[in-house]
């Protein structure tokens, strides 16, 4: 398995990925206008003998300290394999490439993200993700998602539970990894 920016090329599997999982109620849908619109935002992970997508996961800013973990979707043939927590940990690389200092994400598995740090907050706490993205969910009077944040001041992300370096490879260096 490799980590490597998305492509445009990429919007038609990434879709259908989280389409799948939104289909069972699992994740927002999304469109391809969506996603060649943010489709920068965008990590994906193929597979090594070929560019298969097996998993994807997006960095989404909304200010200078503030940026959103989202769209973290792994083929469920793969699941369990670390794919999810590899794509997170590439984008809590960039995030610090860009010098954040706190991500949020808005979860129905709380669990998956409480073992790679984040903890619960209350959602009223961010507010940029309200304004900005929640006014025009349809699930706004009826939201099921979990908010939790990732101080990144205060976590050393590039180490696991157990207090072991995480490889992150090419993300140590993540402007270069735009695709060609
Ligand atoms: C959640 C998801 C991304 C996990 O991907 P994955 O590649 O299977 O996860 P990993 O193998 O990296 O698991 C990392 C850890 O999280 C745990 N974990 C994974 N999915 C979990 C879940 N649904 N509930 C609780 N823990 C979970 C694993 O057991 C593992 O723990 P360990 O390190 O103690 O062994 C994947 O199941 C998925 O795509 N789900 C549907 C879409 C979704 O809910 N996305 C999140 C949107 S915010």
């Amino acid at each position: 398995m490799r980590l490597r920016k998305a492509r445009l090329s990429d919007v038609e599997p990434i879709c259908s990925l989280i389409n799948g999982y939104a289909q069972k109620s699992l994740m927002l849908p999304r469109t391809t206008f969506h996603l060649f619109e943010n489709i920068r935002d965008f990590t994906v992970a193929v597979a090594n003998e070929s560019e298969n997508v097996l998993g994807c996961g997006a960095l989404h800013f909304y200010g200078e300290e503030l940026a959103e973990i989202r769209s973290i979707a792994v083929d469920e043939s793969q699941a369990g394999r670390g794919i999810g927590r590899s794509l997170v940990q590439a984008l809590i690389s960039e995030a610090e490439s860009y010098r954040l200092k706190r991500l949020c994400v808005f979860t129905l598995v709380p669990e998956f993200f409480g073992k790679i740090g984040f903890t619960l907050v209350d959602r009223l706490s961010l507010p940029e993700k309200l304004f900005l993205e929640c006014v025009y969910c349809p699930k706004i009077n009826n939201c099921d998602e979990i908010a939790m944040v990732l101080n990144l001041e205060a976590v050393d992300c590039r180490r696991d539970v157990t207090g072991n370096p995480v490889e992150t490879g090419a993300f140590d260096n993540i402007r270069q990894g735009w695709p060609k």
